[in-house]
C-alpha cells in the first residue's frame, strides 16, 4: 500500500452497517461487501482509501499499532482496551446501548463476595474497585446471560439495548455502568502523517453525525 493510503478499520455487523451512511457522506463508498467477500482489505471508490474489516475487539489494537490509521469502535471496547496510543475525536452516535450489571432480581443485594461473568473484565474490576468491593470475575467471550441461569455466576456485566435478551432469560438490569456509542479513533502518528486527509474526514463525519439527528 502506498504511504498516502488511508486505512480505516471497521467490524462486521452493526458497526459496518451504521458507519456506511456516514462514510458515504464523506464520499467514501466500499467496492466490496464484507459479508460476501473473503478479502481482508476492501477497495473503496477512492484509490487512496481502503477498509479493513476485523473483529470489533481488535479495532483499537489495529489502530494503536498503526495497522489502520483510523477506526470505529464501541466505547465499551475502548474502555476495556484502555485507549493507549489512540486519539478519540468524534462520537459517531451509532450502535448505542448501555453497559450494565444484570442478574436475577436482588442478585446484587448480598453482602458476600459476588461472582460476575463478563467479557469486560477490566471495566468490571475498575467499577467494583471504585466502590471498594471485591468481586470474583469469570471471563467469557459471549452469551453472558447464560451464566446466572446455570448457577455459574451471581450477575453479569453486559450490553443492554432493548432489554429483550435479559427479559427472555428472566434477568433484570441492576446497575448502570456507562452509556455506550461508537467512536472514531485515530492513530496518533497517522494524525501527523495524514494530517489534512484525516482532518477532512473528521469534519465530514462530524457533519454527517449532526445531520443524523438526536
Ligand atoms: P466480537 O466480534 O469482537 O465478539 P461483538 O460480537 O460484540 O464483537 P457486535 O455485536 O457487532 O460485535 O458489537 C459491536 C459494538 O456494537 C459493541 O462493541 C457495542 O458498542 C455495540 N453493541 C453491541 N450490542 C449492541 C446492541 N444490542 N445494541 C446496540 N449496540 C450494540
Ligand atoms: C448484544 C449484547 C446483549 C444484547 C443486548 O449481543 O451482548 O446480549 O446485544 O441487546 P438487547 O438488550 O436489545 O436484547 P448481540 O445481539 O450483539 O449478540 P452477539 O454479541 O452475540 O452478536
Amino acid at each position: 500500500m502506498s504511504t498516502s493510503t488511508l486505512v480505516i478499520a471497521l467490524s462486521k455487523g452493526r458497526i459496518y452497517q451504521d458507519t456506511l451512511p456516514l462514510l458515504a457522506h464523506a464520499g467514501i463508498v466500499p467496492q466490496d461487501d464484507p459479508e460476501k467477500s473473503r478479502k481482508l482489505i476492501l477497495d473503496t471508490n477512492q484509490p487512496e482509501v481502503k477498509l479493513v474489516v476485523i473483529r470489533a475487539t481488535d479495532v483499537p489494537t489495529y489502530v494503536q499499532y498503526g495497522g489502520a490509521d483510523v477506526g470505529v469502535a464501541g466505547k465499551d471496547v475502548l474502555m476495556e482496551h484502555g485507549g493507549e496510543g489512540l486519539y478519540e475525536p468524534l462520537d459517531l452516535r451509532i450502535a448505542r446501548c448501555r453497559l450494565m450489571v444484570a442478574g436475577r432480581p436482588g442478585a446484587n443485594d448480598s453482602n458476600t463476595r459476588l461472582r460476575i461473568a463478563t467479557k469486560f473484565v477490566n471495566i468490571t474490576r475498575r467499577y467494583y474497585a471504585a466502590q471498594g468491593k471485591q468481586v470474583e470475575l469469570i471471563k467469557l467471550y459471549g452469551s453472558m446471560e447464560l451464566a446466572p441461569l446455570v448457577g455459574m455466576a451471581d450477575a453479569i456485566v453486559d450490553l443492554v439495548d432493548t432489554g429483550n435478551t435479559l427479559k427472555a432469560n428472566g434477568l433484570v438490569p441492576l446497575e448502570h455502568i456507562a452509556d455506550i456509542s461508537s467512536r472514531l479513533i485515530v492513530n496518533k502518528a497517522s494524525l501527523k502523517l495524514h494530517s489534512q486527509q484525516i482532518k477532512t474526514l473528521i469534519e465530514q463525519l462530524r457533519q454527517a453525525v449532526a445531520q443524523q439527528g438526536p
